[in-house]
């Protein structure tokens, strides 16, 4: 059985077999060292029996609205190991995840998805989910592809307000949202 603790910076010399996964996304050393200094207890690490990195998510804490209505968790990486999948571990760091942002009071919990990532799509609807809109070319690359934004009410949002945004209409991501690429 695996265990949760937080990530660590030296965590990133033992990754690469989790970052070759075509849908792992990777950014480049600035994005890793600012969410160490900014968010350090938000990036965990799930390790193995044998000590070995079975996966991870690196996730942050934002507040842009007024009267702290934005507050919310945003998931930037999450990977699990390609031997360690259909174990329930990438379910276990989501939810810790979300342990985590319901101790800060947080209203939501959201992310980005490629909309070909099948696997992912299937996990995040059934830890309950929805898809809030679509991203027209929001990952680029010789074929740009579009994302799914999903979001997940935490207890504080009881009216289930955050979901109030629900659009079918496919949009761009708007310039005054911080798109995971801006590091
Ligand atoms: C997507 C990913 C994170 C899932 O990790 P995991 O630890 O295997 O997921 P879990 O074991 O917690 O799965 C929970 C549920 O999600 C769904 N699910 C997970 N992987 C699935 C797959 N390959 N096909 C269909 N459903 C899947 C299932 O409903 C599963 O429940 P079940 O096993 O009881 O049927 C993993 O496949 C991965 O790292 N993929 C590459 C990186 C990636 O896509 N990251 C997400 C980018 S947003």
């Amino acid at each position: 059985m695996c265990s949760i603790r937080e990530l660590h910076l030296d965590d990133l010399y033992k990754f690469n077999a989790l970052v070759f996964d075509p849908y792992t996304e990777v950014y480049n050393l600035s994005f890793f060292l600012r969410h160490f200094a900014q968010w350090p207890e938000l990036a965990l690490a799930s390790i193995s029996p044998a000590g070995a990195l079975a996966g991870f998510i690196f996730g942050k804490c934002l507040d842009s609205g007024p009267g702290h209505q934005q507050l919310h968790g945003h998931v930037c990486v999450l990977t699990v190991h390609g031997e360690y999948r259909r174990l329930g571990l990438a379910s276990q760091l989501m939810k810790s995840f979300a342990a985590l942002l319901e101790l800060r009071q947080a209203w939501y919990m959201d992310l980005f998805l490629r909309c070909s990532n099948r696997a992912a799509y299937k996990l995040y609807c059934s830890l309950g989910y929805v898809l809030r809109r679509v991203l027209l070319e929001y990952y680029p690359g010789d074929a740009m592809e579009d994302a799914f934004d999903m979001r997940k009410p935490l207890s504080r949002d009881k009216q289930r307000q955050c979901l109030d945004s629900v659009s079918m209409q496919p949009v761009h991501l708007p310039a005054e949202e911080e798109s995971d690429n801006e590091y």
